[in-house]
């Protein structure tokens, strides 16, 4: 088990994605060779902005065609690869056999390849957080990187919505226990929070789901989120960084688990006032926010607030192994906005225009 080399070859699955895009980005600016891996190489919509990269002109950026629902697709991808950058979402988190199929025969894909050192796999912070009962964040506020949810809890089932969370819990595990019953790579995964920043490519604005979120919030569109969990985030370049160094890390080992957020917060009710003092120039016409939860939900909000408003949220591990310097959550929202507008297209509400269309 040992790091990627400097300047070797990386494969990174989910490539056109948010997330993936700047992994992809990050890793030629650090010198690596790229293998992107994206279900459609000829689809435009979500491949140029890819193909728009300095390294591929030259070729040490490769586009590949693969869908996880397919066996053997990464076979002829990392042969030769010294990492892997697992950043694709799947197709369906809560059928757990599918999630499962797809992540042995990834491992075989890896195992086949003779040359993988390691592999970043990309949980979430809901393998961390999720609850099926919410007040067990109050018996274990701490939220760090060995925490996981109540697993014997009976309300954590697909069918509660929780198929998301045990998904990305149960890929993790496949992937360290295939890496140490191999020997020869290792896997680590990634849980990053609410990811925010600039898009890349107009086709990302639809995804996130934060990104997405901001890009309705400026057309007029603001509703409560998750249950009034604030948004707790982490700048998308960060991320990627954090990706990267972890590749790179000598520190760390098989099976551990590292969380890539800020610790910044927000309330929702607030993302909008934000983007108002960042962004003055706009003269952004701020939404109401909009409340559709059902009542069971409402009638519990002064208890969630507050349940969430006493977590607390660390990544010591994080920070000590990559040393990355996360953006305030500030930075994000503007270079969202600012992204949203110059690569999409985006209009933002404007007071005056408002005013003129009542
Ligand atoms: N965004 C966040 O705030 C956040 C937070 C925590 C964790 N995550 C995790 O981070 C990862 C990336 O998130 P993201 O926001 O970058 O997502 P995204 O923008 O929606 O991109 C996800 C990518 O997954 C690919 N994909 C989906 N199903 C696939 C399949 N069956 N075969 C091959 N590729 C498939 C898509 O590929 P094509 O474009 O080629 O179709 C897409 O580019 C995910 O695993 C997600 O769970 C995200």
């Amino acid at each position: 088990m040992a790091p990627v080399p400097k300047g070797g070859t990386v494969a990174v699955t989910g490539a056109a994605g948010f997330i993936g895009g700047w992994v992809v980005r990050k890793l030629l600016q650090r010198d690596y060779r790229v293998r992107a891996c994206v279900r459609d190489v000829s689809d435009e919509t979500k491949t140029a902005f890819l193909k728009a990269m300095p390294g591929y002109a030259s070729g040490r950026l490769t586009l590949h065609a693969a869908n996880l629902d397919d066996e053997g697709c990464f076979d002829d991808v990392f042969a030769g690869c010294h990492g892997v950058c697992h950043v694709s979402h799947v197709s369906d988190y809560n059928d757990q056999e599918y999630v499962r199929r797809v992540c042995e025969h990834i491992i075989e894909s890896i195992n086949k390849s003779g040359t993988v050192n390691r592999v970043i796999v990309t949980s979430s912070i809901a393998a961390i957080l999720t609850e099926g009962d919410i007040t067990e964040l109050v018996r274990r506020p701490v939220l760090y990187e060995d925490r996981s949810p109540d697993e014997a809890n009976p309300k954590r089932t697909p069918e509660r919505g929780h198929g998301y969370a045990m998904g990305k819990l149960l890929a993790q595990r496949i992937f360290s226990d295939a890496a140490a019953e191999h020997g020869d790579w290792d896997a680590i995964t990634v849980c990053p929070a609410d990811n925010v920043g600039p898009i890349q490519s107009p086709h990302q604005k639809n995804m996130g789901p934060w990104q997405h979120l901001i890009e309705g919030m400026l057309r007029g569109k603001y509703p409560q989120t998750q249950a009034y969990r604030p948004w707790m985030t982490v700048d998308v370049r960060d991320d990627a960084e954090c990706h990267v160094r972890l590749l790179e890390s000598v520190d760390i080992k098989n099976a551990e688990r590292y969380i890539a957020w800020s610790t910044d917060t927000r309330n929702v009710e607030d993302i909008c006032a934000s983007i108002d003092r960042l962004l003055p120039e706009l003269e952004f016409d701020v939404p109401e926010v909009t409340d559709d939860f059902p009542e069971h939900i409402k009638a519990r909000e002064a208890e969630f607030r507050a349940i969430w408003a006493s977590v607390e949220l660390r990544n010591d591990r994080m920070r000590a192994a990559t040393g990355v310097e996360f953006r305030p959550l500030d930075v994000s929202i503007r270079d969202c906005v600012e992204s949203l507008m110059s690569v999409a297209g985006v209009e933002p509400r404007r007071r005056g225009e408002s005013a003129e269309e009542n």
